[in-house]
């Protein structure tokens, strides 16, 4: 098929829109480009020329994912770039093991994970160095923009090409072959949560989508589809997700050094590493104030705005940003819970099983779980906030505040449950209420000592969960 006609001003208004939304950069070098994979889209869509393909993606709604689809590349395999996962294994985490002793728990992100493979990397190379019964806690995000990348990750079936810098000895260790693809071995698989993430919005860092206290980013071979003030924009926003002293690894033809004055630079052979200085606050009290370059605005809704919207800088209509993905963990969660229906929980399976549901992206099996749990048991806090993460997942806020209210009436001691209504509260623009609810967080969680980790949070200690908290106050009393 050839090009569809892409005349000046459509170029402009469709490269517009892609730097807003996406934050996908199309200068006039790549403007063929873009006429192509545009071309690919309507045709995909059934339109016949880019006029109507503009207008469509001004209304919203699926075509963003034919767009999204057709413009991102995934190109990515296990292990790539051995020089930076020797740094992993010698400077990165011998340091973090350390510094992490105490609380005994990792929390690793791999941002624009495409289908899988570095996410999956990590969590083969922690696998080595920390073997199952050390006892350790390990959180490993993958996000991207793709959902077909997503939805491939999630299956965790590769092909050769995947494993082209991968030793033999290591693909027969971790994966099972299934004709002529290999098949992840799911004590692997079930270590990372995959969600989508658009890296270009606003709505990171937050304990919502779990994108906080970060001890470890890697975001390699994404910045380069960016422009210097949305990589700078992008490259602030990490900073804020990460905790002090946490450590951040992009690709080799990424931004210049300039780009990342607040890390202290760390070099290992064959590559430059950047860590946020171990002294720096928590969470940083400024608004993501991008140090060094101009405030890109947040993407602008496509859908018509709705008096109280939990994602109003959303790209589609379905949410583009997932809540922070609940964790598995057995019942009674965590230290120092103090919540009742903890003490006596019956059927703890169903619950767990809707919460590993939901960490796999099966949204719809894990609502069906967890309305099950509650119709048996309609005094399980922990299936009402689970409920809530999984309405808010949907972009249904009222009743994610309802299921949140729930859990908070059941178990009075339930932190997260206050937080995130809080959240809520504070992205539908509700001020006053959020202002009280953060409120009522930190008092809840004074019931615990500052390493403790706080139960529904995902492995979050009591510390971080407050410095995140008294940020948010800030910057609503601001
Ligand atoms: C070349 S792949 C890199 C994969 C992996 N990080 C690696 O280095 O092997 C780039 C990925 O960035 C994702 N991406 C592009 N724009 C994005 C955005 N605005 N937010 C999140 N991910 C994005 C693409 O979907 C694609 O999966």
């Amino acid at each position: 098929m050839s090009d569809l006609p892409l005349s000046d001003e459509l170029y402009q208004c469709l490269r517009d829109l892609l730097l807003d939304r996406l934050g996908l950069h199309f200068p006039a070098s790549r403007r063929t480009d873009l006429a192509r994979s545009l071309s690919l889209v309507a045709q995909d869509l059934g339109y016949s020329d880019l006029g109507r393909l503009y207008t469509a993606l001004l209304v919203g709604g699926p075509v963003w994912d034919t767009a999204i689809r057709h413009l991102t590349i995934g190109e990515t395999y296990f292990f790539r770039n051995s020089s930076q996962f020797a740094a992993l294994r010698e400077r990165i985490l011998p340091d973090l093991l350390a510094r992490r002793a105490a609380t005994r728990s990792l929390r690793l992100w791999s941002a624009g994970c495409a289908s899988g493979e570095e996410p999956y990397s990590l969590a083969m190379v922690l696998a080595d160095m920390l073997p199952a019964d050390t006892g350790w806690q390990v959180s490993i995000l993958g996000t991207d923009l793709n959902l077909d990348f997503l939805g491939r990750a999630r299956e965790g079936l590769y092909g050769p090409w995947s494993f082209r810098e991968t030793p033999d000895a290591v693909r027969n260790r971790f994966f099972s072959a299934e004709g002529a693809r290999w098949r992840l071995r799911p004590e692997i698989r079930r270590n990372v949560i995959f969600n989508r993430l658009n890296l270009a919005s606003s709505e990171y860092p937050t304990v919502t989508n779990g994108t906080m206290a970060m001890d470890l980013i890697f975001c390699r071979n994404v910045l380069i589809y960016f422009n210097e003030t949305t990589t700078r924009a992008i490259i602030d926003r990490l900073y804020e997700a990460l905790a002090p002293g946490g450590w951040l690894v992009v690709g080799h033809a990424e931004p210049n050094a300039t780009t990342f004055h607040r890390f202290e630079t760390v070099n290992a052979p064959g590559t430059v590493l950047y860590r946020k200085p171990p002294d720096a606050p928590l969470f940083a009290t400024a608004t993501y104030a991008y140090a060094a370059g101009v405030p890109i605005a947040p993407p602008k809704p496509l859908r018509p705005a709705t008096p109280a919207p939990l994602r109003s800088h959303s790209i589609l209509r379905e949410p583009a940003t997932p809540p922070r993905p609940p964790a598995i963990r057995k019942e009674p969660p965590g230290t120092g819970s103090l919540s009742r229906q903890n003490l006596a929980a019956p059927a703890p399976d169903i619950l767990a099983e809707a919460r590993a549901a939901a960490n796999a992206g099966r949204w719809e099996r894990a609502a069906e779980l967890a309305d099950r749990t509650l119709a048996a048991e309609p005094m399980r806090a922990g299936a009402h906030f689970l409920r809530g993460q999984i309405y808010e997942h949907e972009g249904q806020s009222d009743q994610a505040l309802d299921a949140y209210r729930r859990s908070l009436y059941i178990d009075p001691t339930l932190a997260m449950g206050a937080l995130a209504m809080a959240d809520i509260w504070r992205m539908g623009g509700q001020n006053a209420d959020a202002r009280r609810s953060y409120r009522s967080a930190l008092r809840l969680l004074e019931q615990f000592a500052p390493a403790d980790a706080v139960p529904e949070s995902d492995g979050a200690s009591a510390a971080e969960l407050r410095a995140y908290i008294k940020t948010q106050i800030d910057l609503l009393d601001k």
